[in-house]
């Protein structure tokens, strides 16, 4: 562990980029330079820097800037929420702190807009305080240098790189190490074409004694969710049966018994179609959420319009005997009383 801080360290002091924040102990431009580079690279977050720091010097100039001036210097960045939150830490910061960054991680990670990462490196670079950076770069150099395929993005991972960043943080000098890391991650162990042949790592790297480097690090794909809209139709006949049909092969709840239903595109069609049928008793909202999917149903006592094949009625006894989703099971469960039989 001490060898890959040593190394990172040693290569550091060679390769890295003479960066402005770089040599301030100012947390307020620290502060400021993190919160741009989360937003952008840093050749194109570095022009934004300059700017913010000769226009507001300090915390105090910040916040007594109007939002206009704030967002006008943050144009081209994106997302103008987080240009509204910077001027808004600041506010806080100016107001209820006196002008003075809270000097402990813990009194950073308090402040809103503040987490884990910045306050790791907000407190390792200004106040010298033994917190390890946990970012894109270091999530890839421990995983490809340790050779773990755990997904970065999951929390068993972002467990494991956490307590594996501490292992590695030289707590003697951690803002160096935390700008050594960031820094090999930039330039050298990069995502794309990392630079392993000229690497100091590769004799002791696991990815590239194992020929992974290009397999790590693993991201878990996020599963879409899909929103869907139902409407249950349910309808009596004279003997007090309720309609009901089978559901089709290639979906939810194939071959399961539900009352005649109608799946619309979105909520807005899903209220407009109930509309149509005001007079008509209507249930409250059910929410079902499966795997990858949420539905959202409503029943309504009323034949379904469109005309399909015949359906087939069942006393609620036949009913008790039928595969049901567990939705419709919730409906009888709860519905039971207002139904006319
Ligand atoms: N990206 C995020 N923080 C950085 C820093 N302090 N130096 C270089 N790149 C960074
Ligand atoms: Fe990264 Fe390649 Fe160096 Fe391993 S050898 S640390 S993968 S640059």
């Amino acid at each position: 562990m001490q060898v890959l801080g040593q190394e990172l360290v040693k290569w550091y002091e060679n390769h890295h980029r003479n960066l402005p924040w770089r040599h301030t102990k100012d947390p307020y431009q620290i502060w400021l330079s993190e919160v741009i580079l989360q937003q952008t690279r840093v050749d194109q977050g570095l022009p934004y820097f300059l700017k913010f720091v000769h226009t507001f010097p300090t915390v105090e100039l910040l916040a007594k800037a109007t939002e206009q001036e704030v967002l006008s210097l943050w144009q081209g960045l994106g997302y103008y929420s987080r240009g509204r939150n910077l001027h808004k830490t600041a506010q806080i910061i100016a107001h209820e702190y006196n002008g003075a960054f809270p000097n402990s991680y813990e009194g950073l990670l308090k402040l809103k807009g503040i987490g884990p990462y910045t306050a790791a490196a907000i407190s390792s670079f200004a106040f010298d305080l033994p917190h390890a950076v946990v970012d894109g770069n270091v999530f890839r150099i421990l995983s490809r240098y340790f050779g773990i395929d755990l997904a970065i993005n999951s929390s068993a991972g972002k467990k494991t790189f956490e307590k594996i960043a501490g292992e590695v943080l030289n707590i003697k000098q951690p803002a160096l190490h935390n700008q050594a890391i960031m820094e090999f991650g930039a330039l050298q162990c990069k995502p794309v074409a990392p630079k392993c042949s000229e690497c100091p790592l590769q004799l002791s790297c696991a990815a590239f004694a194992e020929n992974k480097v290009h397999l790590l690090p693993v991201k878990e794909k996020k599963i879409k969710i899909r929103h869907r809209f139902f409407v249950y139709h349910v309808q009596t006949d004279q003997e007090n049966r309720l309609a009901l049909e089978r559901r089709v092969a290639g979906d939810i709840w194939e071959g399961l018994f539900q009352f005649p239903m109608i799946e619309l595109k979105s909520s807005e069609e899903q209220i407009t179609y109930l509309q149509s049928f005001a007079t008509s008793w209507q249930s409250p909202k059910f929410k079902h959420v499966l795997t990858h999917q949420k539905i959202e149903a409503y029943f309504v006592l009323a034949p379904l319009r469109e005309k399909k094949e015949e359906k087939i009625h069942y006393s609620l006894q036949e009913i008790s005997e039928l595969p049901l989703p567990r939705l419709i099971d919730k409906f009888l469960e709860q519905h039971r009383k207002d139904l006319p039989i």
